[in-house]
């Protein structure tokens, strides 16, 4: 097979200028979903993709999809993709160089002359990161029919409703359900992705192939106590909903830690505490938690005991507490197949180990549709989430590299 080696350059000058849309009020790479920055960037990425020469469209969850042509009408298209909003104060490397990754194979793929056998889709997945509509991965899920009309019927913080966010980007939610993807109208999914994690970096060794994705349930949790002066009212007689709220995250902590397997985790990252004042006792909390495991019935097993000893526990507090489950996304385990293929194009480019995704991705909803793959490049310190994330050029170019060798053999021996 011909080098394969993408152009780095012209990579590194997307990825840059992809950085520019940010929010500049909050530190690191901002580009919340649905925000100005975003839509912007949306913008120059369609353009992008469109002077790649790609047929580009907007399907009806508004992800940015950009066609390539295949040399076979009957064959069903191999998509690759990504996302390009970022979480608040995130990094720049997240998400957007598994899309502009895609649109560089397809323009290697051009200057090589190579024309594949099946339709190629680069597709940036419209917020895939949790949006202020309390959901994560919208495009992907919107993609399959799986945004349920409860989940478009939320809103934002300023009132905004999902589905008209979802429409203002150029999606169409009253057509999600006639327009969903089902099992096999896709060949394959690829994504190229950081690893978000500390395994590759510690290792030094450049490139991953991913054997499964972590699922993830997510729970948004009010707890009802009782506001009261915080010099006054002696310990023995108070209600406080923050201190109870701290019990219950140590325990979070505590049964996941008691699985003793490292893909096993739960956290509280989002809280609210009211009246959050410092001599007021604290009335009422509203957090999030999520816990994560590559097997399905450990994540029930786990929110199950958590949300049992939490509500004997108010009980004895005398305080009200009320769980609503607010997204579930299933763990995927990749098939044999395409890690063997992935492994064996990854080896011909650089060293690679096997290693699971304890991030999820657009791929674990993507999956209920086609055999979907991941390949990872380092995130040095296992830094992510935070505008410390990085990768080196040299390291995002194997990435690039390997995807191309993967997609070739893929497009040669699937059908
Ligand atoms: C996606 O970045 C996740 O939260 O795993
Ligand atoms: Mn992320
Ligand atoms: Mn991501």
């Amino acid at each position: 097979m011909d080098n394969m080696q993408p152009n780095i350059g012209r990579l590194k000058n997307d990825i840059e200028k992809i950085s520019t849309f940010i929010d500049r009020s909050k530190l690191g790479h901002t580009r919340r979903g649905f925000t100005k920055e975003y839509k912007e960037a949306r913008v120059w990425l369609r353009g992008k993709m469109e002077e790649t020469g790609l047929e580009t469209s907007i399907d009806a969850a508004a992800n940015i999809i950009g066609k390539l042509k295949g040399s076979d009408k009957n064959l069903k298209p191999i998509i690759i993709g990504s996302h390009t909003d970022t979480v608040e104060n995130g990094g720049m490397y997240d998400g957007t160089i598994g899309v502009l990754g895609g649109i560089e194979v397809v323009r290697t793929l051009k200057e090589k002359g190579i024309t594949l056998r099946h339709p190629l889709e680069i597709v940036d997945f419209t917020s895939e990161e949790p949006s202020e509509f309390g959901l994560s991965t919208i495009g992907s899920k919107g993609m399959i029919g799986e945004l349920s009309e409860e989940m478009l019927q939320r809103k934002d913080s300023l009132g905004r409703v999902l589905s008209d966010a979802i429409d203002d980007l150029g999606g169409n939610c009253s057509e999600l359900k006639k327009r969903a993807r089902k099992k096999g109208d896709a060949a394959l999914y690829l994504e190229l992705h950081n690893e978000l994690g500390p395994v590759l970096d510690n290792k030094k060794i450049p490139l991953g192939v991913v054997t499964g994705i972590v699922g993830i349930h997510r729970y948004k949790v009010l707890v009802e106590g009782e506001s009261n002066h915080a010099g006054t009212t002696p310990m023995n007689m108070r209600y406080d909903a923050l201190a109870f709220t701290s019990e219950l995250i140590l325990k979070l902590q505590g049964l996941c830690r008691g699985k003793n397997s490292d893909d096993v985790v739960g956290t509280v990252g989002k809280l609210s505490v009211e009246p959050n004042a410092s001599n007021v006792i604290p009335g009422k909390c509203e957090f999030e938690f999520e816990i994560r495991a590559l097997q399905n019935e450990v994540i029930d097993e786990l929110a199950n005991k958590f949300i049992q000893e939490a509500e004997e526990l108010s009980r004895k507090r005398n305080i009200k507490i009320k769980f609503d489950n607010i997204s579930k996304s299933s763990s995927v385990i990749i098939d044999e197949n395409i890690k063997k293929v992935l492994k064996e194009n990854c080896d011909k480019v650089a060293k690679t180990v096997h290693l699971p995704s304890g991030a999820g991705h657009d791929a674990n909803h993507i999956y209920e549709i086609a055999p979907v793959g991941m390949i990872f490049v380092p995130s040095k310190d296992g830094r992510s989430h935070c505008p410390e994330e990085y990768t080196s050029y040299e390291e995002i170019e194997l990435g690039v590299e390997a995807l191309i060798n993967s997609l070739l053999a893929f497009d040669k021996n699937l059908d």
